[in-house]
């Protein structure tokens, strides 16, 4: 039976446990390259011992992203500072993914820290942040005071298919183990989905098929632009959470689509549509809210599944894979609290060797970490 610590092969991929750190953006890129301190901090989570290091969604084309701080592949100069990135997660054993993303008519938002609401004429003055004009299946704000989109032409709708393409195989050239394609959150494939955000009149709007017509070509492009040998996940809002919206019924019947067209593990995130992410939102309901999502995808429509949101404790994580709910457990804020999440896990569920519990920590603090341990374990016990 499978529990946290155990490998996953995914393809030709071995994960070495189940713990994956979860697609977070950064905020942090210059013109979407990565810099320094993207490199400092996802090496962190290699040296943390995760399994898989998912890199943030990264824009497929400039008018894509949802920041003017996103990371992006849509130029040849982008690989190399990702590339280091996967060569120094690589080192330390993780396998590193990267999510592949375009906002839509969520992009071109404002960082949280300046507001998080739309870019406009004051970021404009004070850091230079140009405001753009953003696509969607139909001419609907994401909400007040938000930029009306333009309705996605079908040229429109082949150059961002190309984009993602393109994006693949830059990835590969960036020795990437894995790809996620973004279809949660709100963003420009989730929009095409759900019947609130789509209201075309076209073949790619009305029923299930049509509303998924769209994302499904996407896949099968990217699909064939990525190594037969190296997985590929997409991500998923399981439920939209506003009336009138996309189900868990829906995402399962999809999620067997995508299993047909190649996709290996389904990411079962909420919400976005119309605010934030479910598990980001203040109202999230509790612990591992979206495990039973990740349970229904993969029960129902036989597929590899990855759970995520409040996921903190390494009980519930360890749980959420012996009884079978989820093939991997992702941690997000948990991460950025602490990055040794996964070592520390591994103590407190008591899987590591008494006389050497600092085996699976990077060999350079392990060595260290056991000879303090006999140290502390030989002084007399501390008095406060
Ligand atoms: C700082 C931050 C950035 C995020 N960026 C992304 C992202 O790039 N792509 C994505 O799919 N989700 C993103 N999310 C959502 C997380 O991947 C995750 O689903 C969410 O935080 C719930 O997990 P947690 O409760 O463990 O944090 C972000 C969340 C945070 C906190």
């Amino acid at each position: 039976m499978a529990n946290l610590f155990s490998s996953l092969q995914l393809r030709g991929v071995s994960i070495r446990n189940r713990i994956a750190i979860s697609a977070m953006c950064m905020y942090s890129a210059d013109e979407g390259m990565a810099s320094d301190f993207h490199l400092a901090h996802y090496g962190r989570f290699g040296l943390g011992g995760a399994g898989l290091v998912m890199i943030e969604a990264t824009a497929v084309l400039p008018e894509g992203r949802i920041s003017h701080g996103d990371l992006g592949l849509w130029s040849d100069r982008q690989i190399e500072p990702l590339a280091r990135i996967v060569r120094m997660l690589k080192a330390q054993g993780a396998t590193v993914g990267i999510q592949l993303c375009h906002g839509g008519r969520k992009a071109n938002r404002q960082r949280p820290w300046h507001g998080n609401g739309p870019v406009g004429n004051e970021d404009q003055a004070l850091r230079g942040e140009a405001v753009w004009p953003l696509k969607a299946p139909s001419a609907l704000a994401f909400g007040a005071g938000y930029q009306v989109p333009e309705p996605a032409t079908y040229r429109d709708m082949t150059d961002i298919r190309e984009a993602f393409v393109a994006a693949v195989a830059r990835a590969d050239r960036a020795g990437f183990d894995l790809i996620e394609l973004h279809a949660a959150h709100g963003f420009l494939l989730h929009s095409f989905m759900s019947p609130v955000t789509n209201r075309r009149s076209d073949a790619y709007a009305g029923s299930f098929e049509g509303r998924h017509r769209y994302v499904l070509e996407v896949v099968g492009d990217m699909r064939a632009a990525w190594p037969r040998e190296r997985p590929m996940f997409v991500r998923v809002s399981a439920q939209d959470g506003v009336e009138g919206g996309r189900t868990l019924t829906d995402t399962v019947a999809f999620a067997r689509v995508l299993k047909a067209a190649g996709v290996d593990v389904i990411d079962c995130s909420s919400g976005g549509l119309a605010g934030h992410s479910a598990s980001t939102s203040r109202d999230a309901p509790g612990y591992g809210f979206q495990i039973p999502y990740a349970e229904a995808v993969r029960s129902e429509a036989g597929i590899a599944t990855m759970a995520v949101g409040l996921i903190t404790e390494p009980e519930l994580a360890n749980e959420t894979i012996v009884q079978g709910r989820a093939d991997l457990v992702a941690i997000g804020r948990q991460a950025l609290f602490d990055p040794n999440w996964p070592l520390h896990a591994e103590a407190r569920l008591g899987v590591v060797d008494a006389a050497n519990p600092y085996a699976s920590w990077p060999v350079q603090y392990g060595w260290w970490l056991n000879g303090r341990h006999r140290t502390l374990a030989s002084l007399p016990s501390r008095r406060d």
